[in-house]
């Protein structure tokens, strides 16, 4: 569905514009039927053909595709900077339809800290399928090389990592995978388009969880896919959304859509309080040590210099102790909220092995934080009242 005002994803206007215009204009129009300036949610499941049987505004039926999601996908591909867009019902349905389009045999790869509901997936749901897995740590580029194989035809990405934030090099890893003739796919859910752009780096797929920030507001549940080139794995995710019905409702694309708006905003706020916070626990003696890519003496701190400027509104960080202590500061925090997930505007404080559950590989005494809106000194008093005992 073309834009009447605002820029189509791809045109080279839109390509053009800065971030901040694309989040506000890309995907929407004026309402031609009403005027009004917030598009409609378009709630219909079914669209009319013409008297010749065509469909001439590109909508027949909602599983397959209506306007709400469209603009989504629209949106989200220019951002991106891609070719095209899928919206999906969640993150992790996403993954379902990029696993699916494998062939019997075939081989991934992926980070050995990957998120622990992508190795549920692959191992649980996708186990009983002939398709193989090697987890490595994608920052020892070497072990990215020995891991490919002639089989091997996925690439899996997460950078920064979940919740050690790893920085992984994105260029590299690109090169890698296109040598081997596979495809690579970044889960880019903890940084967004605004700090991170991986097809920039020549990685081939995006996708996201829109649930955390790029929904923004802890109210809708999705996902995306988003292109840079056209591809077999593209197009048997497309297949997957439109007829294995992973398709997202309306009102979430409607109200993603909306948070997007407000997103390069949103995301510069989350990386200023987040660093602030990470400098603090930096120099607390009661913490052992503290993820943070934007600060040194993070091991990935020049990577991500290079490719995620930004920093991000994530952290993690270990408590002198074990589970115990870490469980006794996230028990005595008043401001933070002891929530899963990640970027909505409230902070999350969560102790991650304990909802990662038996297997975890994180440690017993780290804690997980997704900085939310509030103002960095409230967070940090907070934090400093809940580490003293
Ligand atoms: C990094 C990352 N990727 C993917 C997902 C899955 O997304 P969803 O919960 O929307 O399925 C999550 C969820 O926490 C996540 O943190």
């Amino acid at each position: 569905m073309q834009s009447m005002n605002g820029p189509k994803a791809n045109s080279p206007k839109a390509q053009a514009m800065k971030i901040e215009t694309l989040a506000v204009h890309a995907g929407r129009q004026i309402d031609p039927g009403t005027g009004a300036v917030t598009p409609p949610i378009h709630l219909s499941t079914t669209f009319e053909r013409s008297p010749s049987g065509e469909y001439p505004l590109g909508f027949s039926y909602a599983r397959e595709g209506n306007p709400s999601r469209r603009s989504l996908e629209e949106c989200l591909a220019a951002m991106e900077g891609g070719k095209e867009s899928l919206a999906f019902s969640s993150g992790l349905a996403v993954a379902t339809a990029l696993v699916q389009g494998l062939e019997p045999g075939d081989h991934i790869i992926a980070p050995d800290d990957v998120y622990y509901g992508l190795r549920q997936l692959i191992g649980g749901i996708f186990g009983k399928w002939p398709v193989e897995t090697s987890y490595v740590d994608m920052t020892d580029l070497d072990a990215v090389r020995e891991a490919v194989r002639p089989n091997t035809r996925l690439v899996l990405i997460e950078t920064p990592s979940n919740p050690l934030l790893k920085i992984t090099d994105l260029e590299a890893v690109a090169q890698i995978a296109r040598k081997a003739n596979a495809i690579s796919v970044c889960d880019a859910t903890f940084t967004t388009p605004v700090v991170q752009r991986p097809l920039d780096w020549g990685i081939d797929m995006v996708w996201h969880s829109t649930t955390k920030y790029i929904g923004g507001h802890s109210d809708a549940t999705g996902g995306a896919l988003i292109t840079r080139c056209d591809n077999y794995l593209f197009e048997r995710a497309r297949k997957s959304l439109m007829f294995g019905g992973a398709a997202p409702s309306p009102f979430d694309c409607w109200l993603t859509l909306r948070g997007i708006s407000t997103l390069p905003w949103r995301m510069r706020a989350h990386c200023a309080n987040a660093k602030s916070i990470a400098g603090f626990l930096q120099t607390h003696p009661a913490v052992e040590r503290v993820f943070y890519p934007g600060l040194p003496p993070h091991p990935g701190y020049a990577t991500a210099q290079k490719q995620m400027p930004g920093g991000g509104g994530m952290l993690s960080f270990q408590v002198h102790g074990g589970r115990e202590e870490a469980m006794g500061v996230a028990a005595r925090v008043r401001l933070f909220t002891r929530a899963t997930s990640l970027g909505g505007t409230h902070s999350l404080i969560e102790h991650r092995a304990s909802i990662e559950g038996p297997g975890s590989k994180t440690p017993q005494n780290l804690l997980r934080c997704s900085i939310g809106l509030e103002n960095a000194q409230d967070l940090i008093e907070d934090l400093a009242q809940a580490l003293t005992r």
